[in-house]
């Protein structure tokens, strides 16, 4: 009776010790295959800085842009009007918008529609959607790029402008994403553009509110990537655009030391890069390119090393009245 609960106790030890190599060797194995695939993803990206990615086409793509009535978000839409099969133009103000509507459709015979929305408010862009849906047709991609940028220190920021800020800054991308996402993973096709902001991964003076929701923006991007990408849309693509200063007149008092090396970009050469991104999936772009690696770089630094850095730089805005 004694030995054969002896034997039994040993079998279950030498099974136990069975189980525990199994697992040491899975996790063996999971860690080799993570560093074979970490090495191939960057001499992968090391081979695409020489040889650029194959750009998709967007031929049968219905494309959907908030603000743009002016700067950026005009500029994609004129850019986009070239590639694509139909171009809705969303802005708050439906005079500019019409415009650039009509600018469109003189040159790409009615290709484009105006629609006047203000995206901060989930109940129009629902009704929105039920438009879109019913006069255009399901959008497959859509570029969140409406924003305000008010500039003054944080004491000089009533509470109705933080909230409007974060309004249409940030509220604004999921009530995009809950009304246009829908459609695209039924066809599990599509491409979302999130209009960040350096001011998204850096602090600066003057911008509190801007950059806290900027900085949104980077995270609730981040974190719907991964969702679709774990619920299996493989064909769901996303882009996240980190501009720094663009020649808009957002930045109405824009601070700039080193010209040549950190300039005004205009609003066309900055659209026509953020399509180039949406063409190659590019999952984040900063403009200009080298900048997110440099602040990726700095960040490994102790705090004050990057803040020096951007210091030297001395980027940022003045404050000024609305
Ligand atoms: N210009 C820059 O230097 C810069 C830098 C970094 C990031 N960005 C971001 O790029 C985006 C576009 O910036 P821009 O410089 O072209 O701005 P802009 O002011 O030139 O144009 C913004 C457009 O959005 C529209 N809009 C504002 N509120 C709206 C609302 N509630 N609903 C619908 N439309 C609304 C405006 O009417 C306007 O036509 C913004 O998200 C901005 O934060 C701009």
């Amino acid at each position: 009776m004694k030995s054969n609960m002896q034997s039994s106790t040993s079998s279950t030890v030498v099974i136990d010790q069975l189980e525990n190599v199994k697992w040491t060797l899975s996790i063996f194995a999971e860690v080799l295959l993570l560093l074979i695939k970490s090495v191939y993803f960057i001499v992968e990206s090391i081979y695409h800085m020489v040889v650029p990615l194959p750009e998709k086409s967007l031929a049968d793509d219905i494309v959907l842009i908030t603000g743009t009535g002016h700067g950026i978000g005009k500029c994609l839409a004129m850019q986009f009007a070239d590639m694509c099969a139909k171009v809705i133009c969303v802005d708050i103000n439906e005079q500019s918008n019409a415009e650039t509507a009509k600018e469109i459709n003189v040159k790409w015979k009615g290709k484009a529609f105006a629609y006047t929305c203000d995206v901060s408010k989930l109940e129009n862009v629902r009704e929105l959607g039920e438009k879109i849906k019913n006069e255009v047709g399901t959008v497959t991609v859509l570029v969140n790029n409406a924003g305000i940028m008010p500039c003054k220190s944080f004491e000089a920021h009533d509470e109705a402008t933080i909230r409007k800020i974060f309004d249409i800054n940030v509220f604004a991308h999921f009530w995009m994403l809950d009304t246009f996402l829908p459609g695209m993973k039924v066809l599990n096709k599509g491409h979302v553009v999130f209009l960040s902001s350096m001011a998204g991964v850096l602090g600066l003076k003057n911008l509190v509110p801007y950059c806290g929701s900027k900085f949104a923006v980077r995270g609730l991007s981040e974190a719907i990537i991964d969702e679709c990408k774990d619920d299996g849309y493989e064909n769901l693509h996303f882009t996240v655009i980190y501009p720094y200063m663009v020649d808009t007149g957002l930045c109405k008092k824009p601070k700039i030391r080193f010209p040549s090396l950190l300039p005004l970009v205009t609003p066309e050469s900055t659209a026509k890069t953020i399509i180039s991104a949406v063409r190659k999936n590019l999952l984040e772009l900063s403009i200009p390119g080298p900048l997110l690696l440099i602040n990726h770089i700095f960040r490994c630094f102790p705090h004050k090393v990057a803040m020096d850095f951007k210091d030297f730089l001395g980027g940022g805005v003045d404050a000024h009245d609305d």
